[in-house]
């Protein structure tokens, strides 16, 4: 019997510090995040240099507890992977220092992983018999794109946001609307309350052949709304604003994706990243995958957003094909997955 491959993975990108122990490609042994959302709740946003350093006060005790769940020993490993791009410099720099120190000290191969990798390899780590070729609808707080794959590790581009973020659109609106940080899952429950119908917003088709993405049209007008109201002195009813803003949002993700599969003739479609939560999103795309026959995989809620195991997968993959990374590496806040 072949004997099973353990990975230490560890994930400092932004605001979760998270250390994940995985068996082969899908069996978690240990899966902790340290949530940085309290810290960076009172300044609306995330502030770089206190991650950092909430990162580096708590990743040697989670990679203690990680190894402490799995019941194993350092021993034990058979190699060390960790987020080394796209985020904050110095946040990543803890996650990549660490893993560096432990793999050398270890004997260990170490494994760079891209963060939007980690992402779309959440689908795998849920679903290991999932098969090429995919579509994948990358929604995160930092990328919005759909990405044509054939075989692991190899991604070809077919549209990205031309301004902000799905996920940044959904924080910004909701900071606006006071509702504190992160927006997106504020504004998703709010929605609930709301009709999708109630503000006319518009919807960035950016031409009928283009499968790329822009928000900050939908975003300002949400922004002008709430200006306009408050000169008026008037008050929105922020569940109808809310609503409407991920109608406009949803239809334009949904609608490109489904285009995008029925064009690559793509039976497989897969949704990753933080905004892959969105519950407005998981329905609609279910539903027009349904109606146009292609097969929706989505990661279980919890590992749509920042973890260590979904990069702990991807390494998996890598290592299967003999790679690894050298000594050299490190930090590269904007590291692109595609050209
Ligand atoms: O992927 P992620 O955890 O971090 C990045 O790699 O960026 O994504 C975080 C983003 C944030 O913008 C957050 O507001 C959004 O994902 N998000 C959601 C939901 N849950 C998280 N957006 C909409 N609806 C949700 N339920
Ligand atoms: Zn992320």
């Amino acid at each position: 019997m072949q004997q099973r491959k353990i990975i230490m993975a560890i994930e400092t990108s932004c605001d979760e510090t998270a250390v994940a122990v995985l068996a082969n490609e899908s069996e978690i042994l240990a899966n902790i995040i340290s949530s940085q959302i309290p810290l960076h709740q009172e300044y609306g946003g995330v502030v770089p240099e206190l991650a950092s350093r909430h990162h580096l006060e708590q990743v040697n005790r989670l990679v203690d507890l990680a190894l402490e769940e799995a019941g194993l020993t350092f021993q034990e490993l058979n190699a060390i992977a960790v987020t080394y791009g796209p985020g904050l410099v110095g946040a990543l720099l803890v996650g990549v220092s660490t893993a560096k120190a432990l793999a050398y000290s270890l004997g260990l191969p170490l494994l760079g992983v891209n963060h939007i990798e980690g992402h779309i390899y959440a689908n795998w780590l849920a679903n290991p018999e999932l098969s090429f070729p995919v579509l994948c609808l990358v929604v995160s707080g930092g990328h919005t794109a759909l990405i044509r794959m054939y075989d692991h590790g190899h991604y070809e581009l077919l549209g990205q946001t031309q301004d902000d973020a799905v996920g940044e659109a959904y924080d910004k609106v909701a900071r606006a609307m006071g509702l504190g940080y992160p927006g997106g899952p504020i504004l998703d429950k709010l929605a609930k309350d709301g009709n999708g119908e109630a503000f006319d917003l518009p919807r960035a088709w950016l031409g009928a052949n283009s499968f790329d993405f822009s928000f900050s049209g939908v975003k300002t007008a949400v922004l002008n709304h709430l200006n306009q109201a408050a000169q008026r002195g008037e008050k929105l009813n922020l569940a109808d604003l809310a609503a409407s803003f991920q109608c406009s949002v949803v239809e334009v993700l949904v609608e490109k994706t489904i285009k995008a599969a029925k064009e690559s003739g793509i039976e497989q479609v897969l949704l990753a990243g933080g905004v892959a939560a969105n519950s407005y999103l998981r329905e609609q795309l279910t539903k027009r995958c349904a109606e146009e026959g292609k097969k929706l995989a989505c990661p279980p809620l919890k590992y749509c957003t920042d973890n260590a195991a979904m990069i702990a997968c991807a390494a998996h993959y890598r290592l299967k094909k003999g790679e690894s990374s050298d000594w050299y590496l490190n930090a590269v806040p904007n590291l692109k997955l595609y050209s």
